[in-house]
């Protein structure tokens, strides 16, 4: 079976506009304006670009939030942009209702509330570490010293991989994440993939309290051992989805403080107060939502008058739903105390992230800690041309920071 879209002939001429959403130009220092300017420049609420495959790009909120939550019409199978043929079946974000639940349901409830809530100590320890190791020298690069670090080494501890086998992890998750050659991009996901195995391995034999074994060891409802192939796939998911997210949510959130002496004040204010930190936020969540997801087309139908066809992909972008007026009261302010907060950052309905409690609470202990620690930072002058990188994660290959040294 192929998912390859066909010629776009059934895309009428008013609505086609040429944007590539991986084209951060060089002197662009945040990805997210290539969304706006499509405000900006008035294009449809759903346009079709050529680009990348071509795909469809839905701009308004509802039809964002249709795109993620009706699995009938639009699919997460097969559905990335650009079209590429094999590629893996993320478990369980690759899968639609009613299947996904088998993935689903094995890992959401690590990722609850309270089960996050029991990562405090070990994420607080792992942020003072980092910062420890640099608050005194007066600079870093946010990026390479703290924000990739984070996440990766959680994601370590989480499947009960060594710690001192992050340096290898940060080499493999920047070539993932960042490189755009192809021979050298398959080599890294076969490499993952060795280690992933080689992980499982070692805990079937050695059983741990980890995420790792928990997968491998996991059974349908049936009791028989759920294929190979999904859970290294269900672990590999948990790499990409946990990693880049949070680095480069982040990374917009420090560069926003790090411009913005009131913003910094209010948040230090708030460090005793977790409510009102955790509200302060979502609304920094809402202004920096990095991911813009895709769908797959799954027949052919009329979508609000405009004609799709079987296994034409969707992209909906996160920023702009978060921005969109008709359902965020003054949306391009960055209220620190808003209570209605309809954000998509973590999307909606059946894929929902499952991350989300513990994306918030890497932000909050890093807040908290760095806050205290470095309570005024700022840019350090400028940043290199060709910085900022687009796609379905935006973000910035770096963030030079400066404080007070000592
Ligand atoms: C700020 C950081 C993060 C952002 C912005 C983010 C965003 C998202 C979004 C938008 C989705 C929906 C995907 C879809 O509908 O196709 C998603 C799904 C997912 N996220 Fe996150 N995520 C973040 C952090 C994390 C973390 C830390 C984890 C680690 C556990 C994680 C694990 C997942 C998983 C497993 C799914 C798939 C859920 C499913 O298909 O049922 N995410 N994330």
């Amino acid at each position: 079976m192929t998912y390859l879209p066909g010629p776009p002939t059934h895309v009428p001429p008013e609505l086609i506009v040429d944007f590539d959403m991986f084209a951060v130009p060089a002197d662009m220092d945040d990805p997210a304006e290539i969304w706006r300017d499509l405000v900006r420049r008035g294009v449809p609420e759903i346009f079709y670009t050529p680009r990348n495959g071509g795909h469809w790009v839905f701009m308004d909120y509802d039809d964002i939030i249709t795109a993620y939550r009706d699995w009938e019409h639009f699919s997460t199978h097969y559905a990335v942009v650009p079209p590429i043929e094999p590629f893996p079946v993320m478990q369980p974000q690759g899968v639609d209702p009613p299947q996904h639940k088998v993935f689903r349901s094995l890992l959401a409830p690590l990722f609850t509330p309270i089960a996050v809530r029991a990562m405090h100590d070990e994420l607080t320890q792992r942020a003072v570490r980092l910062i420890d190791a640099f608050a005194d020298k007066g600079h870093c690069d946010f990026i390479a010293d703290f924000a990739a670090q984070l996440p990766t080494g959680t994601f370590l501890h989480l499947m009960g991989l060594p710690e001192e086998r992050l340096p290898e992890f940060l080499k493999i998750s920047d070539v993932f994440f960042r490189s755009t050659d192809e021979a050298e991009r398959n080599a890294n996901a076969t490499q993952i993939y060795g280690i992933l195995n080689a992980l499982f391995e070692e805990k079937q034999a050695n059983p741990k309290d980890d995420i790792a074994t928990l997968i491998v060891q996991a059974r349908d409802e049936q009791g028989e051992l759920l294929p190979y192939q999904d859970k290294l796939d269900c672990a590999f998911l948990l790499f990409i989805a946990g990693l880049d997210t949070v680095t480069n949510t982040m990374a917009y959130v420090w560069r926003y403080l790090a411009t913005n002496a009131e913003a910094r004040a209010t948040l230090r204010a708030k460090l005793d107060d977790p409510d009102a930190l955790l509200l302060a936020v979502e609304e920094l969540l809402r202004i920096n939502a990095v991911s813009n997801l895709f769908r797959r087309v799954v027949d052919d139908f009329a979508y609000k008058g405009v004609q799709l066809k079987r296994n034409d992909r969707v992209i909906m972008p996160n920023t702009i739903a978060n921005r969109d007026p008709a359902v965020f009261e003054n949306p391009e302010t960055i209220d620190l105390e808003r209570l209605v907060n309809r954000h998509v950052t973590f999307g909606v309905g059946p894929h929902r992230c499952i991350g989300s409690h513990l994306a918030k609470r890497e932000l909050l202990v890093a807040l908290d800690y760095w806050l205290r620690r470095i309570p005024e930072f700022t840019l350090a002058d400028s940043l290199p041309r060709g910085n900022a990188f687009g796609g379905p994660v935006m973000g910035f290959r770096s963030l030079p920071l400066v404080w007070q040294a000592g």
